[in-house]
């Protein structure tokens, strides 16, 4: 196919061109019934082609048309036997590859650091968790990805698994054995399905990890949006081979779309298919040199670390994305957070997101030099700060904490019920500091970044009352809970 192609950007700018005189949603009439200050700052441009699915510009929901040619070169750049446009982000993406594979109360293994939109796709699928425990760093304070060997060994101790979902890479870039294990559940003849948010360049880098499709998963999805040029809320979902029946995907995709698909979106993603297709390895090498430059400049700084190859082959570290810059602060006596925030009011520089021991600059084909020098420039004057409190020296709070392993991450708790039936149970709001014991109705979730320590039909633990506490106090955002403060959860009413 000819991968310089934009059908789908083309058919909406013919339509333009044509001059048609609009009678159809959207009703701000390419944007001449909207309000001026937005409109005068998105332009013309954009809202001429926020349009709906009228005759020629093809149906996102049953795609004929243009879509269907842009969606066949997007299958063909990522090597799958079908792709899909998603435009409501990964998120959707979980939801669907758990729904088109499994059926109610069927087990899927999944790793305990999933992200939080792998809790949604349970509930709404229904489908029963086995948990696998990721190798964690301790020094890092960091989940890893999941070993082939745990996923040998959970299917062992459950024969009736139906699936297993991996998420590789990290939010931290780190990419799990995906080829040992897609032939450990292949073995078993049942499906592998990826969570691939943050790796839809890798296949287009030979020195970025081999991509989920390539590796051997059955479905895979890529938050475009994420780390290539389409806007945000788009992704794709991709299906190779016949354990996934096209026809319940197809359908399960519907689901989870909207009748009026937002047509800017989906032309973005044409777009960034194409770009990354016909420029993808120029593009990313550059981006490669200028993240290993920036990691090489920022450890020469007195106090900080940033991982790279020396961390490879390491338990759940086979191999890594150089453009993810993971910059641990422990060592200056700053949280996560707190450099985070540095970095931001002080350098006007903001990361994608910070823990408690680091914050995570993530580099894309749109990083430049000048951003990166700013960065370094940030790290360098935070380092020379003079810190009044260190959290992390031996008397400091969180030190304290974590020798006492109080701050270890949380084991995984107990499950009482499936999580879509303790979701849609009878609930009870109790004080969170009492909680423990009684089964939780709500994922807990501290963002970023965003893996639930708690979710639906589990027992809410001592440890997790207490490491919930700590990352409250640290200044972390709790997604999920109806009381956001945490001071209350809602808890399943038990007979
Ligand atoms: C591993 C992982 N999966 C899925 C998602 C959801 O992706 P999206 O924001 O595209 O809906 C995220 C978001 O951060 C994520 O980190």
């Amino acid at each position: 196919m000819d991968q310089t192609r934009t059908p789908y950007f083309d058919v909406l700018l013919d339509y333009v061109d044509s001059g048609v005189i609009p009678f159809h949603t959207p009703g701000h009439m390419q944007g001449k019934g909207m309000d001026r200050a937005l409109r005068d700052f998105l332009g013309d441009n954009v809202l001429a082609i926020d349009l709906t699915q009228i005759r020629g510009l093809d149906d996102l929901l049953q795609p004929q048309e243009a879509i269907r040619e842009a969606q066949a070169l997007a299958a063909e750049a990522y090597g799958a036997d079908n792709s899909f446009f998603l435009i409501n982000g990964s998120t959707s993406g979980n939801q669907i590859m758990m729904m088109a594979a499994l059926n109610p109360g069927e087990k899927m293994a999944l790793p305990r650091n999933s992200h939080k939109s792998a809790m949604g796709g349970l509930i709404m699928s229904g489908v029963q968790p086995v948990w696998m425990q990721p190798e964690v760093d301790e020094s890092l304070h960091m989940d890893h990805t999941v070993a082939p060997e745990t996923v040998r060994r959970t299917l062992d101790e459950h024969p009736d698994i139906k699936a297993v979902y991996i998420v590789s890479p990290t939010y931290y870039g780190v990419a799990a054995d995906l080829v040992a294990i897609a032939k450990v559940t292949h073995e078993r003849k049942i499906p592998l399905l990826v969570d691939e948010a943050w790796g839809p360049h890798f296949r287009f880098h030979p020195a970025l990890p081999i991509d989920a499709i390539a590796a051997g998963a059955d479905l895979a999805i890529n938050s475009t949006h994420k780390m290539l040029g389409s806007m945000s809320q788009t992704a794709m979902l991709h299906h190779k081979g016949k354990r996934i029946r096209i026809d319940r995907l197809k359908a399960v995709v519907k689901l989870f779309l909207s009748t009026s698909p937002n047509l800017v979106l989906v032309a973005s993603l044409d777009v960034a298919r194409k770009q990354m297709a016909t420029e993808g390895a120029a593009l990313l090498s550059r981006t490669i040199e200028l993240a290993d430059d920036t990691r090489r400049r920022l450890n020469a700084i007195e106090g900080v670390y940033c991982f790279g190859e020396e961390q490879q082959g390491k338990p759940g570290v086979f191999d890594l994305d150089p453009t993810k810059i993971t910059i641990t602060v422990k060592a200056l006596g700053y949280t996560g957070y707190e450099a985070e925030e540095i970095l931001r009011r002080r350098y006007n520089v903001q990361c994608e997101l910070a823990d408690l021991f680091n914050c995570l600059a993530l580099y894309t084909i749109g990083t430049t030099q000048e951003a990166a020098d700013r960065l370094v420039y940030g790290v360098k004057e935070l380092a020379r700060e003079d810190r009044p409190i260190d959290v992390f020296s031996p008397s400091g709070v969180l030190n304290r904490r974590i020798k006492k392993g109080t701050y270890a991450l949380p084991k995984i708790p107990p499950i009482r019920m499936n999580p879509r039936e303790a979701f849609l149970s009878p609930t009870e709001v109790v004080r969170f500091k009492q909680s423990a014991g009684r089964v939780c109705a709500e994922v807990i979730t501290p963002y970023p970044p965003g893996i639930p320590v708690i979710s639906p039909g589990e027992v809410i633990t001592q440890e997790i009352v207490e490491y919930l506490d700590l990352e409250k106090r640290a200044g972390v955002r709790m997604q999920g809970p109806y009381d956001s403060e945490l001071r209350t959860i809602r808890v399943v009413v038990e007979a």
